[in-house]
């Protein structure tokens, strides 16, 4: 019988994640089918287990019930401990298993396909929602020289600043008072993107050898990276790669076999430089 996996959210019907696991099955060989699940908002525990019960062997989790995942689970990740929040659940004997790749796919997107080494750069993360708690831990474990957390309402940047301390040097700051210049990497990880809204960053944080980073995906030039464009940063990327390395690392843990991303990167990314 083919292996069964699949995607839960809602909405869901936009989600890229079929597409992409099919195209890995394909290119690795693997008999597996993957789906896409619409979760009532208020019955995403009743559709796991009836997936489950069905013989599912593992979902991708989505907007939004990466908190009611991390819940669920039976064991958890320290990364999932960490960001509340989980994004994958693999199902066996013992109990159901939640992973966040959310951090690590951005951080694979940023270093293999865009070419930005970490160690030693100085990074600027904007908003302290739950995107941002879960790239926190892999940003930090590529020893940065310094991740500035910039949120609205500051005390939520300095609680995450605090929960993170002893993972490296973090500190937090208000629009106003962003401490230094030109950070090598800008990620926008606020959901101001998503409502169309700008952010009221100064334009010397950004640079012309950096790196501003939409996490969103597939919502083009958005005011982050139009501000970024404006302010004359070399790069700008969406969330495309970050969406597909998640992805890979997702059904390495749940097949073994870690499929090739470079190429489905460049197809699913958007051209995004301002023109
Ligand atoms: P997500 O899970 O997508 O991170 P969230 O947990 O609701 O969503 O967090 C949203 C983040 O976007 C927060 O950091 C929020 O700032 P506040 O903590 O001050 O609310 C930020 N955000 C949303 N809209 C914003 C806007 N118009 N300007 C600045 N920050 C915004």
């Amino acid at each position: 019988m083919t292996d069964r996996y699949a995607v839960i959210g809602n909405p869901i019907s936009h989600s890229k994640s079929p597409l992409i696991h099919a195209r890995f099955a394909r290119e690795t060989g693997q008999d597996i089918e993957y789906g896409a699940l619409l979760g009532p908002l208020d019955g995403f525990a009743a559709v796991v287990r009836s997936f489950r019960a069905a013989g599912g062997l593992g979902l991708n989790v989505t907007v939004p019930f990466k908190l009611a995942a991390c819940e669920l689970a039976d064991f958890r990740s320290e990364r999932v401990r960490l960001a509340g929040a989980a994004n994958a659940l693999k199902f066996d004997l013992q109990g159901i298993h939640a992973e966040n790749f959310d951090g690590i796919g951005l951080v694979n997107d940023i270093e293999h396909n865009l070419g930005l080494a970490l160690r030693g750069k100085r990074i600027l993360l904007v908003g302290a929602g739950g995107a941002a708690r879960g790239v926190l831990l892999p940003f930090l474990e590529r020893e940065p020289a310094e991740l500035v957390i910039v949120n609205r309402t500051l005390r939520t940047a300095e609680q995450l600043a605090e929960m993170v301390a002893a993972y490296g040097k973090v500190s937090s700051a208000g629009y106003s008072d962003i401490p230094g210049e030109r950070f090598d990497l800008v990620v926008n990880a606020s959901s101001a993107s998503l409502s169309g809204d700008a952010l009221p960053l100064p334009q010397n944080v950004f640079s012309r050898s950096g790196l501003a980073y939409e996490m969103a995906y597939g919502k083009g030039l958005t005011p982050f990276l139009r501000l970024a464009a404006d302010a004359g940063t070399g790069r700008l990327a969406d969330g495309a790669g970050m969406l597909v390395e998640q992805a890979a690392e997702s059904f390495f843990w749940w097949r073994g076999v870690r499929p090739a991303t470079a190429e489905l990167v460049r197809e699913l990314s958007l051209p995004l430089q301002a023109g």
